[in-house]
């Protein structure tokens, strides 16, 4: 089942595709705290799979040519933030990313270090039970494990353990063998 709110615009390009899990829910801007416009861009071929899970009101994800992304059940997306997907991005179940983030696989431009092209485009991994804080960031390729805790205005730019809280910008560890509760 998919819900849509007021003031949602969803453009999907040919071959592209939102699959939801048969007893699964896809939330999109259903949340009456405000009225921004919530947009969801799927390029061509690209994919969403969805368990069950919520984008809030304000959120822009975006799914370019062939992107492919996954999201557990009981996950969701808060107000006003940006999902940018170029490769994959899969996100499991459980987890809360806040107000005001920005994820995205891809630094859009490229960096060429030394004659080399450097990858700019790399799949991201977020666990089950991952809490993201307020403003904060993800960068390409990373990995942050189960339980983790980002804390707020930080920016991930390496892998992150299950269990640990980071917090900065770059990330970095300030506390190992946590869990939370909502
Ligand atoms: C991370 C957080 C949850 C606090 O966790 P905590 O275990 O109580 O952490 P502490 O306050 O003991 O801080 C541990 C260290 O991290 C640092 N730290 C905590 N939050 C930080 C942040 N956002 N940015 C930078 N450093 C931070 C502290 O200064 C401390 O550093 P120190 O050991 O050098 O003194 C909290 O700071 C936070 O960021 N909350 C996010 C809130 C949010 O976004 N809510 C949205 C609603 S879903």
């Amino acid at each position: 089942m998919i819900l849509i709110g007021h003031n949602v615009r969803i453009i999907a390009k040919p071959g592209s595709r939102i699959v939801v899990s048969d007893i699964g829910i896809l939330k999109i801007g259903i949340n009456f705290m405000s009225d921004k416009q919530t947009v969801v861009y799927l390029g061509p071929q690209s994919a969403l799979y969805v368990y069950s899970c919520e984008f809030m009101k304000g959120c822009h994800l975006v799914l370019m040519d062939y992107a492919k992304m996954y999201v557990g059940y009981n996950t969701y997306i808060n107000e006003d933030s940006t999902v940018e997907v170029r490769s994959k991005l899969f996100i499991g179940n459980g987890s809360a990313l806040s107000k005001q983030i920005y994820i995205t696989d891809s630094d859009m431009h490229k960096i060429i270090e030394n004659g080399k092209e450097k990858t700019h485009t790399s799949p991201i991994f977020i666990g089950n039970k991952v809490w993201i804080g307020l403003r904060s960031v993800v960068l390409k390729g990373v990995s942050i494990g189960n339980n983790t805790v980002v804390a707020a205005n930080s920016t991930v730019v390496k892998n992150v353990a299950a269990g640990q809280v980071v917090a900065g910008m770059p990330a970095k560890v300030v506390k190992e063998n946590v869990t939370w509760e909502y």
